[in-house]
Parts: C-alpha cells; structure tokens; sequence
C-alpha cells in the first residue's frame, strides 16, 4: 500500500483527506473528539510540508440532503482548535462555493467541506451514481489521502471510487491502524482474550464465527449475552433477545467446545424494574432471572459484580487482548460497573490491549479513562470488526 511518503513533494499541491469526523453530538456539542484528534497526525504532516489541505468526511446517516443536525460545521471547530490554527469551512461538498474555497487556499491551510452524505452520490448502490459524485471531487484535488479508517468497509464514492481517480496513498492514521490489527490476526501472542458486548448478537457474528479458531476464550457482556443465555435454556424476562439468532450460537457454543475454546458467559446479571437511571436494580443469577420481584418484567442491563471480577481476571492474565462493545448500559451509572471493571483490567494487561472503537472507545472516554492507559483504542467500529472477520475493505483494497 502506497503511504504518504510515497508523495515526494507536496508544497503547493491541493491534498484531499478523507478523514472518518464521524463524532457523536449532543445538538452542536461533540461528546467524544477521539476522531477528531486521531486525524490531526496526517493533517499536521500535510500543513508541515506547505500542502493545500481539503478535508472530507461523513457526519451521521442523512439521507443524501442537507441536513442542519449532520453539519461538520463543529467538527471543523474542533479540527481548528486542536490544530491551533484557522480552519476554513464551506457549507456545501461539491459545488461553486467549494470551489471558491479551494482556490482560497494558501500553502499550509486547511479546509474543511460539508458533509458528504449530503450528496445521494456518497452512499449510491450504482456505479455510475458515485462515480459522478467522485469525479466532482476529485476536480478540487490533485492527489488523496485516505484516513478514515472507520469508513473504509464502506463502498461509497470518497472511500472507493475517488481513490482510482487521482494518485492515491494511505494516510497515517490508517497505517497505525492496521499495524495495531495485524498483530491480532497475525500470530497473536497467547492467550488472545476477545471481548465482546453491545446489544446484537447479530453484528458479532462474523467476528466470533473468524476468531473462534484463533482464541484462547471469548468473555461475553451486554445485551447480546441474553441470546446466549435464552438459547441454554434459560428466562431471561423482558431482556434484549434475538430469537432467530438461538440456532447460531447453539452452533457457536458447539463449534467453541470441538475447538478447546472457552466462550464465557456472566454467571450474575444485574437486573432492572424498568429502562432508566431511576429503576429499582437486582443481582441475579444469570440462570436466575426471572426470581427477582420484577419476574418477567425485568430487564439485564450489565453484568453482575462476580461475573465483572472473573472478566477482568481472564483479561489480566492475557497477552492480548481485544475489546468491543460495552458490558451493560453504561451512561447511566447504576449499569456502568462491568464495563468500567472491563476497561480498567484492559489497561492492567501486560501485552498488547486493543479497544474497538465505536460505543467501546466512547465508554471508556466517557468513564474517565485516557488513550494512553491503552495499547490502542481504534477508530473504526464496523471497520475494526470486519478486518477482524477477514472481510474485503474496499477502501484498502483500492489502496493497493
Ligand atoms: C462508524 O461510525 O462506524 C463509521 O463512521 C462509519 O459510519 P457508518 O456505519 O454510518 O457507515
């Protein structure tokens, strides 16, 4: 793959970056800048070396329109002061204004464009759809940089079909991520403990099915765990359930036991009256749930405290360790407890400790813990998992 120093000279050259600013927002305030920061390196490289700095991203899931609540107008804020510099920003992608601000630029800016799913070109099925929309982007650059690694599983117009219209090259952030992901799917050192929670077994299936032959145990939190739990036989009341998934992971369970591979599951779960910070709380037994006084009502929102203390001793005992999804509902603090144990045991690990991005990076930001007390915590949600799963990226493979 092709890396930003295989661009000899820069000074003066438009540079499109396609960064992942996919940042959660309350209203216009970003509650998590992990994205935002993890861009800065390329940029500064970029700025550094008298570049014409265009950055491009996707904010949300609008509908190809415009639409206020998807601006990137706070995330170019943010990019400016974590840059310590003005950072211009135009409100359309494509377009005369975008123009304009392009030819504005001096050596060394930097600019940012409105979000690309503004445009039904960025998310089009048809070939023919996105390639418009590419070919309008690519007449504001000279070369592209591809950082959003979050979005390269995507095959959408700035992360696939941009790239083959102008001299392409991975940016820094890409090249980090991919160092981190390799050494979990090349010879990890063992034992190799996967994490895994968020609320659908279904998004962890191609994972769990891929890792399965690779791992010495796989610990399982959140609300997926009610599947697992639901399909040994047990009541799990009014918890998340996925029925059409019970076959699966019976076949899981099975595949797991004819490996040697441990798939743990809580043996405690902390139940709720109710959703919310003002519920009436349990611990149970995970083969216990329906005894609480809230029966059928009740509902798992986190691991209980004894399954919490065994995670985070098989997580402390790895060599490597990767992480995805939070254990119960943690922003409220009542169900935060197995995903705050989780992190912290993963900052305890003596080896490489990965967090998949997403909710999991979000979470431990949001309790208190900082990036450094990490091997790496990725940007890439989706993306993280499906390099895992071995899947095709589109966004390297154009790179290549
Ligand atoms: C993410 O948040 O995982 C990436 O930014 C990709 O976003 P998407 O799932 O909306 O394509």
């Amino acid at each position: 793959m092709r890396t930003l120093k295989d661009l000899p000279e820069l000074s003066g050259k438009r540079v499109i970056v396609r960064c992942d600013l996919n940042v959660p927002l309350n209203g216009s305030t970003i509650t998590d800048d992990g994205r935002v920061r993890a861009s800065v390196p390329t940029l500064e490289y970029l700025i550094e070396r008298g570049a014409k700095v265009i950055v491009i991203s996707h904010l949300g899931r609008p509908e190809g329109a415009p639409d206020p609540q998807y601006s990137l107008a706070p995330v170019a804020k943010r990019l400016g002061e974590l840059l310590g510099k003005d950072v211009a920003f135009v409100g359309e992608t494509v377009g005369e204004q975008a123009t304009e601000a392009v030819s504005a630029l001096n050596n060394g800016e930097v600019l940012v464009l409105e979000n690309l799913r503004f445009n039904p070109g960025e998310t089009a099925k048809d070939d023919a759809g996105r390639n418009a929309f590419a070919q309008a982007l690519a007449s504001l650059g000279d070369v592209f940089v591809s950082d959003g690694f979050g979005v390269v599983h995507r095959k959408q117009a700035s992360v696939y079909d941009l790239p083959k219209l102008l001299p392409s090259v991975a940016g820094l952030l890409i090249e980090t991520e991919l160092k981190v992901l390799e050494r979990l799917t090349d010879k990890p050192e063992k034992p190799y403990v996967v994490v895994l929670g968020g609320s659908k077994v279904s998004d962890k299936l191609g994972v769990i099915d891929h890792l399965l032959p690779r791992v010495s145990k796989i610990l399982v939190g959140g609300g997926m765990v009610f599947t697992f739990l639901a399909a040994l036989g047990n009541k799990v009341g009014s918890s998340l359930l996925e029925k059409d998934q019970i076959e699966t992971v019976l076949g899981y369970l099975a595949k797991a036991k004819e490996l040697g591979v441990e798939i743990v599951l809580p043996t405690d779960i902390v139940v709720a009256s109710k959703f919310g910070a003002d519920a009436d709380v349990e611990i149970t037994a995970a083969t216990q749930m329906e005894s609480t006084p809230f029966g059928e009502k009740g509902l798992g929102l986190d691991i209980g405290p004894e399954s919490a203390k065994a995670f985070a001793e098989d997580i402390r005992s790895a060599k490597t360790v990767f992480w995805n999804g939070p254990m119960g509902v943690f922003e409220i603090d009542k169900f935060a407890n197995g995903t705050r144990e989780v992190a912290k045991a993963l900052t305890e690990v003596d080896g490489l400790s990965v967090v998949g991005g997403g909710d999991s990076a979000a979470a431990v930001r949001q309790l208190g813990f900082e990036d450094n007390q990490f091997g790496h915590i990725s940007t890439g949600g989706g993306a993280s998992l499906e390099y895992l799963e071995g899947k095709i990226m589109p966004g390297l493979e154009v790179l290549k």
